[in-house]
């Protein structure tokens, strides 16, 4: 079974639910109180041991290739002025992993931006994390835990959680093969963004995380445009259940939808109260708050 080395963090949306400030933004460079939201994705990814990563871009993200770079003149300025904490810390960032990165040259979906992934990828089995989707870990991040699914199986893994009938509408869900109650199961269908609960094949959604087999390009190569005239990643995995099978691993740490403002929100006061340098102050907040109402 070949090792998976290499993941690819889709990042050429256009972020549009949050302008003005994608305006001149990558939305993948909100921060999350100071660290913008895919220094967490690309952590997680080395924290499963890749750390060869692709981020797909478009047209306004020198931003992220700059976040990832030395930034010598900055670096000079902390070292000058003793901040070597800072000096440290901002090296960590560029030393972190090997970070390539290609356009994708129109916004034709999901499907569309991981095709333009094969050049780097090959016919390896790789990762996949989006970058609307921030979970969080203690020991193991989420698509480390796919990659030990994948290990098992050999198979597709997708990353899922069981969501709120109401909320299927805005996800890939997936029909499981039998007996659903563990926490990895094999699938054998897939609806993606199902207008109706009636036309979602269970409660369970793909959340932002895959491992995916190298077969996949050639089947995106001949995907056809689907919901939203997309090219979707939902339907090429469909296509690929015929000859290699397909798992929904649920993952264990906490979902953020970080592409949705109040899961972006919520990210950031989550994320604080974890925070020893603010934990008190916010939690003392939020009480003030509430006696308000
Ligand atoms: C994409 C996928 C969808 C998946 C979702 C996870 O949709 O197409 O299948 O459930 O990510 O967050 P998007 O949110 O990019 O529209």
């Amino acid at each position: 079974m070949k090792k998976i080395t290499k993941a690819v963090i889709p990042a050429a949306g256009l972020g549009t639910r949050f302008l003005p400030a994608t305006k001149a933004l990558p939305k993948e460079m909100l921060p999350i109180v100071d660290t913008p939201n895919i220094q967490y994705i690309v952590e997680e990814a080395v924290r499963a041991g890749i750390k060869d990563i692709l981020i797909i871009i478009s047209g306004t993200k020198e931003a992220i290739e700059d976040y990832f770079d030395v930034n010598a003149e900055l670096e000079m300025r902390l070292k000058a002025g003793k901040k070597d904490k800072e000096t440290e810390m901002i090296r960590a960032i560029a030393d972190m992993a090997n970070i390539v990165y290609v356009r994708q040259k129109e916004p034709k979906g999901l499907g569309h931006a991981i095709l333009s992934a094969r050049p780097f990828i090959g016919d390896e089995p790789f990762a996949v994390l989006l970058g609307d989707d921030l979970i969080t870990y203690d020991k193991k991040p989420a698509i480390g835990e796919l990659m030990e699914t994948y290990e098992k199986t050999g198979g597709t893994v997708l990353g899922c959680k069981r969501v709120p009938k109401e909320l299927l509408h805005k996800y890939g869900v997936v029909k499981p093969i039998g007996d659903y109650s563990s926490s990895t199961f094999q699938i054998c269908d897939m609806v993606e963004k199902p207008k109706d609960p009636s036309l979602a094949p269970s409660d369970v959604a793909a959340q932002g995380r895959y491992v995916l087999p190298g077969e996949i390009f050639d089947i995106l190569a001949n995907t056809q445009p689907g919901v939203g005239g997309e090219i979707q990643l939902t339907d090429a995995i469909k296509t690929s259940m015929e000859k290699i099978p397909c798992y929904a691993q649920i993952f264990t740490g906490d979902r953020y939808d970080i592409g949705d403002k109040f899961g972006y929100i919520k990210s950031i006061i989550d994320f604080s109260l974890k925070r020893d340098d603010l934990k008190d102050q916010v939690k003392a907040y939020i009480k003030e708050l509430a006696a308000k109402e």
